[in-house]
């Protein structure tokens, strides 16, 4: 086949240069010019009349149930048929795995494409997992004008892409997993689905700057995204969606990886909760929400005197500059002496949590250490910590005392606000704080 014309052009300021440059001479900034086409291909059609809303049908294809609730989740119910979903993850999460064990569950033809392994690599997988599906093509191939012909020849139901920085166009110069070449490839995969209604699963490593393909150039193609995270050293796997077409986003997935793949965690708060300390200061619960979803995760606090001129500050799992904010009130507003302490927070199990919701559990974490009391392993907190120390309510209070009653606590600190509107919710006890001095009066430390 005949290569397309194709010209860099500099993202930033748009100058066009017929080789790669480092540095786009006309703005200076470095990085910038990514293969594109010389002239985009423009589709005319020969009518192009609007269709009244009222007459378009509800979803055009319906949804594919993968058969593993905690994907179905994410994805909103189901795979919408074609659509394009992309997962994301640092190498060695489980991306693969995962892929593999819904393609066998799934029991519709799928086509795994995979240009990083071998056939046999993926057979020793699947040996592990106990797949032995035959409905499942595997393709070992990088270019992607032959994907797309195996594709329309064999007719899959879903279209698997491991990974997406190893495949390639014959139309583009640049090399796989270049900015060029990931976008063209993607747009045609997605092109490719929508036409023929075949689902997609495009496969993304998250480069070292912790986006996917370099500038997150494949989020606006692609109907879905999901991030695929967990932490080194522990089995937890979470499954978010940042994007969804189909479905509410900031929704999870909680897997476990254990020696026969990932296995789906239903109850994720009974989980994150069972090695909690009993009676020990700077450990406490916190009720947050990820999606619809309550969890209910351990807090840590480890507040020591620091040796150095410049205390250190860390946290593992939650925003480090929301933590100084709420020393800062604490210091304020509480009156704690903090300066010459050190102060390290993380929530167990690897779990990420970005809900300010989570500020009030933080707060007593950091008090329950420097005072040296520990808080009731009844209690949990939820609400977030404003500037002069008040406490703001927050939403779904009612899902979140829920879910607290049901794993068996019994003792809840949460914004006033929240308090006035609730009905009482059976077996626990529920404290109203208007300010943090008054949540932490509750908990008696
Ligand atoms: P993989 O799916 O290959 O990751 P990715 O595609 O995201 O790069 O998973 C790799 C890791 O998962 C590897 O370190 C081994 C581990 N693993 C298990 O612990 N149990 C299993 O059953 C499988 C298949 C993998
Ligand atoms: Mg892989």
């Amino acid at each position: 086949m005949a290569k397309e014309k194709t010209v860099y052009q500099c993202q930033a300021c748009g100058f066009e240069s017929p080789k790669w440059l480092g540095k786009c001479p006309d703005c200076g900034q470095w990085n910038t010019l990514v293969e594109e086409h010389l002239a985009p291909k423009r589709f005319s059609r020969a009518t192009a009349h609007p269709e009244p809303l009222s007459s378009i049908p509800h979803e055009v294809g319906g949804r594919l149930s993968t058969k593993i609730a905690e994907l179905d989740r994410v994805l909103g119910g189901g795979i919408v048929r074609g659509s394009a979903v992309l997962v994301g993850g640092d190498p060695g999460i489980g991306k693969s795995t995962l892929l593999l064990q819904a393609a066998a569950k799934f029991d519709l033809p799928v086509l795994y494409v995979s240009a990083e392994e071998s056939p046999e690599q993926i057979k020793m997988r699947a040996e592990r997992l106990g797949i032995r599906s035959e409905k499942i093509g595997v393709l070992s191939e990088t270019l992607l004008e032959n994907i797309i012909a195996e594709a329309k020849r064999s007719r899959p139901e879903l279209l698997i892409i491991d990974s997406i920085q190893t495949i390639y166009t014959d139309e583009m110069n640049s090399a796989p997993g270049s900015v060029g070449q990931v976008r063209d490839c993607a747009a045609r995969l997605v092109q490719f689905a929508k036409q023929n209604g075949v689902s997609v699963f495009i496969v993304g490593h998250v480069t070292k700057e912790g986006m996917i393909a370099g500038p997150r150039v494949l989020e606006h193609i692609v109907d879905t995204v999901f991030y695929f995270e967990g932490q080194k050293g522990h089995s937890f796997r979470i499954l978010r969606t940042v994007k969804n077409r189909f479905g509410s986003t900031n929704e999870i997935g909680v897997f476990e990886m254990t020696d026969a793949g990932l296995s789906e965690v239903e109850n994720p708060s009974e989980l994150f909760l069972a090695e909690r300390p009993v009676n020990v200061s700077g450990s406490v619960v916190a009720a947050s929400i990820e999606g619809t979803r309550p969890l209910l995760v351990e807090i840590q606090a480890l507040v020591s005197t620091s040796t150095f001129s410049v205390p250190r500050r860390a946290s593992l799992g939650m925003d480090l500059q929301r933590v100084n904010l709420i020393l800062a009130v604490l210091e304020k507003v509480s009156g704690l002496h903090l300066a010459g302490m050190d102060v390290f927070l993380n929530i167990v199990g690897g779990l990420r949590i970005d809900e300010p919701a989570i500020d009030l559990a933080v707060a007593a974490a950091v008090v329950s250490s420097l005072r040296n009391r520990p808080i009731s392993p009844q209690a949990f907190l939820f609400g977030e910590i404003g500037l002069s120390g008040e406490i703001r309510a927050v939403s779904h209070a009612d899902a979140r005392l829920k879910e607290a009653a049901k794993i068996g606590l019994k003792e809840a600190v949460i914004p006033a606000l929240n308090r006035e509107k609730l009905k009482a919710i059976n077996g626990l006890a529920i404290t109203g704080a208007k300010d943090i001095n008054q949540a932490l009066d509750a908990l008696g430390i």
